[in-house]
């Protein structure tokens, strides 16, 4: 897998598709996706666009898409591929994520009740993961994983897992640097991804509660930005490759999408390096306290085992 991809939550539609197709002619050639940010169909235009007109080819392109939390039930996991595929207009794609370790209802968007929410109990991820297994079996998808699952759900899910899972997700920037869950996905051959690596300045409104200062615009970070001549956004991308997780920074702006792609020639030292892990703060942008409704069985302290 490309360790730099783009990636697509937050990218209006109107605007996805001119960043895909931009991001595809700059050369990346991984591109992250989900049904849940509502602009899948348009990315599928600008993927076919691009492999029509001979940008790229396709075995050279590494497409992600994640399940949503509404289709768990065994029954469900091949409608909603199938949908994803349909909108994105392709035979396969490359890796198959469970989005959350989070049940809900078949049909609900967003939960606002805890009646919209299903307990694991009842519905398992051991049960969703063998409807997962065999879309690798029949080829529509090349790969699975998942996504913001901490190491004890990761071991959860490997004891029970045929196929083991090949990836998680999380969000990961250096005021949440998860080097615990690194050093567990290292050990057991699972890749990490990290989404909001540039601590997710657009998300919504009712995710910024927790709001912190930006780490954009972290002293530390501007000073090696300074020095190396480059911007604040590419230290944080290249950091997120030289400490060897891959990296899906999203941007729809043609000028931040050229200088996010060219972050990965950037070199750090050891000391940028030691410097940067001395920021970790734990401290989470997308804190998933929507899951945690009142009268349901999620948490915070549960989501994420801590
Ligand atoms: P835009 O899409 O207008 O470029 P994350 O990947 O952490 O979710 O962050 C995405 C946010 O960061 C978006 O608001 C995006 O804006 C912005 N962004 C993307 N690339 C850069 C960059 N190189 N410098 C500053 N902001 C950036």
């Amino acid at each position: 897998m490309p360790l730099l991809g783009l990636g697509t939550w937050k990218s209006g539609p109107g605007e996805v598709q001119d960043a895909v197709a931009e991001a595809l002619q700059i050369g990346y050639r991984h591109i992250d996706c989900a049904p849940v940010y509502g602009n899948e169909h348009e990315v599928g235009i600008a993927l076919t666009d691009a492999l029509e007109a001979g940008v790229v080819a396709r075995n050279e392109l590494w497409v992600t898409s994640k399940l949503w939390n509404d289709s768990h039930a065994p029954d469900d996991v091949r409608p909603a591929i199938e949908k994803t595929l349909a909108d994105l207009r392709l035979g396969y794609i490359d890796l198959y994520l469970i989005h959350w370790p989070v049940a809900q209802r078949k049909g609900v968007g967003f939960p606002e009740h805890a009646d919209d929410m299903v307990d694991l109990d009842e519905l398992p991820i051991a049960e969703t993961w063998p409807a997962m297994e065999e879309l690798v079996d029949d080829g529509i998808v090349r790969h699975i994983g998942v996504s913001n699952f901490s190491a004890k759900k990761l071991d959860a899910l490997r004891a029970t897992a045929h196929r083991k899972p090949e990836m998680n997700q999380v969000e990961l920037h250096p005021y949440l640097q998860q080097q615990e869950l690194l050093d567990y996905c290292s050990a057991h051959h699972i890749g990490l991804t990290a989404y909001s690596p540039l601590g997710s300045p657009d998300r919504p409104a009712g995710l910024k509660a927790s709001d912190g200062p930006p780490v954009l615009d972290d002293p530390v970070i501007g000073a090696i930005a300074q020095r190396l001549g480059v911007a604040p956004a590419q230290v944080l991308i290249r950091w997120a490759i030289q400490r060897g997780t891959a990296v899906i920074p999203k941007s729809v702006n043609p000028e931040r999408l050229a200088q996010n792609f060219a972050a990965a020639e950037i070199e750090l030292t050891e000391e940028d390096m030691s410097q940067i892990a001395a920021l970790d703060q734990h401290r989470r942008y997308i804190t998933g306290t929507f899951w945690a409704l009142e009268g349901s069985s999620y948490s915070v302290a549960t989501l994420w085992d801590e």
